[in-house]
C-alpha cells in the first residue's frame, strides 16, 4: 500500500469470534463479517484488521494456528473468506490479516511430525532442551500464560519452548527452513489479494543464544521471560529477510506487535530507508497501570497517573518523528475497554468515550479502532469466574486461589479491571436478546448493558460516540494537519489535562482533553499565538466566542480546533 494511502488511514480490527453470528452457533463467523461491511464503510474505516480465521484448536482462540492456509471450520469456508474479502475491496476497504508466526499449535502437523523423534526432518522447526534425569527445567522462564515455557516431551526425552501456551510451541526461526515457510505461507495470502500483515509477537522470534536464566525478581517463583526474548540478536536481520524476500513484492501494510519495545527498536524497525514494518504496537502506555518490576505483571494494578502518559506518548511522537512511524492505539481484543479504564463508564461513558477517541486521533500516527470502541462499549463484571473464557484469565485465576489461596472475590476484582474478556465479550448490534450477535447461545455471555449501549441507538443519536468517531475519522481525510504535523506537548506536569498542539506550516492543531471527572481550568501557554480559533470537533456544546486562551473544561471535556 502506498505510504500517501496509509498514513492518512484509520484501521478497525475485527475479533471474529465476537463480531457477528450468522448461523446461530454462538460463534462469530465470516458471514456474519461480509453482512456488516456496510457498517464500516458508514463509519468511514479504510482498512481492517482481522484477528486469526487460519484452522486452530482454540487453545487461544486462533492465535494458535493448526493450519496456515485454511479457514477455521467455526468461521466457514475459504469461499466465505473470498466472499468477505471482494466484499471490503468492493467498498474500499483493506484487508490486513494476522501472523502469527512466533509458535504454531502443537497440533500443527510440523509440530506432530517434529515431537517424534530427534532425527525427524521436523524436528529443528522447534526449539528443545534436554530433559535431565531430576527434570530440572532448563531456565526460570514464565510463560505468558503461567506455568513454566519447558513443556516434557517424553517420545524424545526433551523440553519444547512455548512463551504463550503448552499447546503453543515457538518456532525456531534459526533455521532457514522454518523462515522459508513462513515467507510462502505470506505470499499464499497476499496473492490471494489481502493487503498486509499484523505480526503476532514479532518481536519475540529471535532467541538470545544459551536462554539464559531472566533476572530474579521474584524469588522462590519462575521469572517474567519477555524482557529475555523481545530484542534478539538477529530480530531486524530476519524482518529485513522477510521484508526482502517477501513485502518488497507487493503493496502492502504492516503493523508488528511488539511488547517491550523500546524507543530503539520502534526507531530501527519503522525506519523508512533501513526498516521492515511500517509500525509497531509498542506496549509503553499500556503497562503505565500495572506496577513496574512486580513479578505479577498486568495484574499488579494501579492508577494510572496522566504525566506518565503524556511523557510516554510524547517520547514516542518525537522519537519516530519523519523517520519512522507510529501506531495509535488504547484498545485492542488484549487489553480492557479504554473507556471503564481511563474514562468513565458511569455518568460520564459518553463524554469521556469521546474524550478518549480525541486524545488517540489527534495524535501523529495511524490510529486503530478495536470493534465496540466506536460505541463506547465497557468492561464486563461477570461474577463467576465460569463465565470466562480466555486461558490468561482462567490460568491466573486457578494458580492465585488453588495455588496461592488468595481470595477468590480479590482475584475476581483484579480480572474485573484487566481481563482480555473485557474486550471480547460479544459485539453490541442492537437492544435485542444478545445484543443482537447471535440467535443462539453466544459463546461467551454479552455484556448486560446491551440494551443500552449497542449499534442501532448509537446511529441513530447524532450526539453518540459513533457519530462523534465518523467524524474524527473523516478528519484525518481533511487536515493534512493530522497526518502530518508535528507534535508538541503543552503543560506535562499537569496532571488532570493533556494538551498538545501539531504544527504544519503556518496551521496549529490544538487538541485539549480534561481526564477527570471534575472541571478543570486551562490556560494555553502564551508563546501559542493565533488571531483565529475554529472548533473541530469536541464532545460538548462550545460557544463560538469561548476563547481556548483561558478556559474551564467540564468533565472529561475535549476539545480539537484550528488555530491561525
Ligand atoms: C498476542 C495476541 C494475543 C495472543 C498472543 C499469543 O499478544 O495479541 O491475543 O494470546 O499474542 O499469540
Ligand atoms: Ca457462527
Amino acid at each position: 500500500m502506498p505510504a500517501a494511502d496509509w498514513k492518512q488511514s484509520v484501521v478497525y480490527q475485527i475479533y471474529p469470534r465476537s463480531f457477528c453470528d450468522s448461523n446461530g452457533d454462538g460463534v462469530g463467523d465470516l458471514p456474519g463479517i461480509t453482512s456488516r461491511l456496510d457498517y464500516l464503510k458508514a463509519l468511514g474505516v479504510d482498512v481492517v484488521w482481522l484477528s486469526p480465521v487460519y484452522r486452530s484448536p482454540n487453545d487461544d482462540n486462533g492465535y494458535d494456528i493448526s493450519d496456515y492456509r485454511a479457514i477455521m471450520d467455526e468461521f466457514g469456508t475459504m469461499a466465505d473468506f473470498d466472499t468477505m474479502l471482494a466484499g471490503m475491496h468492493a467498498r474500499g476497504i483493506r484487508l490486513m490479516m494476522d501472523l502469527v508466526v512466533n509458535h504454531t499449535s502443537d497440533e500443527h502437523p510440523w509440530f506432530q511430525q517434529a515431537r517424534q523423534s530427534r532425527d525427524n526432518p521436523y524436528h529443528d522447526y522447534y526449539i528443545w532442551r534436554d530433559m535431565p534425569a531430576d527434570s530440572s527445567l532448563p531456565n526460570n522462564w514464565e510463560a505468558a500464560f503461567s506455568g513454566s515455557v519447558w513443556e516434557p516431551n517424553p517420545a524424545t526425552g526433551e523440553y519444547y519452548l512455548h512463551m504463550f501456551s503448552k499447546k503453543q510451541p515457538d518456532l525456531n526461526w534459526e533455521n532457514p527452513k522454518v523462515r522459508q515457510e513462513v515467507y510462502a505461507l505470506m505470499r499464499f495470502w497476499l496473492d490471494k489479494g489481502v493487503d498486509g500483515f499484523r505480526m503476532d509477537v514479532i518481536n519475540m522470534i529471535s532467541k538470545p543464544a544459551g536462554l539464559p536464566d531472566a533476572p530474579v525478581i521474584r524469588a522462590g517463583h519462575l521469572q517474567p521471560s519477555f524482557g529475555m526474548v523481545t530484542n534478539g540478536p538477529r530480530l531486524l536481520e530476519f524482518l529485513r529477510e522477510m521484508k526482502a524476500q517477501v513485502l518488497d513484492h507487493y503493496e502492502t501494510l504492516t503493523v508488528g506487535e511488539a511488547p517491550l519495545a523500546t524507543i530503539q527498536q520502534g526507531q530501527d524497525i519503522t525506519n523508512v530507508y533501513t526498516g521492515a514494518l511500517n509500525m509497531l504496537f509498542q506496549f509503553e502506555h499500556m503497562d503505565l497501570d500495572a506496577i513496574p518490576g512486580d513479578g505479577r505483571g498486568k495484574w499488579a494494578l494501579k492508577p494510572l497517573a496522566l504525566t506518565d502518559l503524556k511523557a510516554s506518548m510524547s517520547r514516542w511522537q518525537d522519537a519516530l518523528w519523519q523517520t519512522g512511524w507510529n501506531s495509535l492505539y488504547l484498545s485492542n481484543h488484549d487489553q480492557p475497554r479504554p473507556v471503564s479504564r481511563w474514562g468513565d463508564d458511569g455518568v460520564y461513558r459518553v463524554a469521556s468515550a469521546k474524550m478518549l477517541a480525541t486524545f488517540l486521533h489527534g495524535l501523529q500516527g495511524t490510529p486503530y479502532v478495536y470493534q465496540g470502541e466506536e460505541l463506547g462499549m465497557t468492561n464486563v463484571r461477570f461474577a463467576r469466574i465460569e463465565d470466562y473464557r480466555d486461558i490468561e484469565t482462567l490460568n491466573m485465576y486457578r494458580e492465585a486461589v488453588q495455588d496461592r489461596h488468595e481470595a477468590p472475590a480479590e482475584v475476581l476484582a483484579r480480572i474485573h479491571v484487566k481481563s482480555r474478556d473485557n474486550a471480547r465479550t460479544p459485539m453490541q448490534w442492537d437492544a435485542t436478546a444478545h445484543g443482537g450477535f447471535t440467535t443462539g447461545t453466544p459463546w461467551m455471555q454479552t455484556n448486560p448493558n446491551h440494551t443500552e449501549v449497542n449499534a442501532a441507538q448509537a446511529r441513530d443519536d447524532a450526539d453518540s460516540v459513533w457519530h462523534y468517531y465518523r467524524r474524527l475519522i473523516a478528519l484525518r481525510k481533511q487536515l493534512p494537519v493530522l497526518v502530518e504535523g508535528r507534535y508538541a506537548l503543552l503543560q506535562p506536569e499537569d496532571p488532570n489535562v493533556y494538551a498538545y498542539i501539531r504544527t504544519l506550516g503556518d496551521e496549529v492543531l490544538l487538541v485539549v482533553c480534561n481526564f477527570t471527572p471534575r472541571e478543570q481550568v486551562f490556560v494555553l501557554p502564551p508563546n501559542v499565538a493565533f488571531e483565529q480559533q475554529q472548533l473541530l470537533i469536541a464532545n460538548y456544546v462550545v460557544n463560538a466566542a469561548d476563547s481556548v486562551r483561558a478556559c474551564t473544561l467540564r468533565p472529561f471535556e475535549a476539545r480539537m480546533l484550528v488555530l491561525r
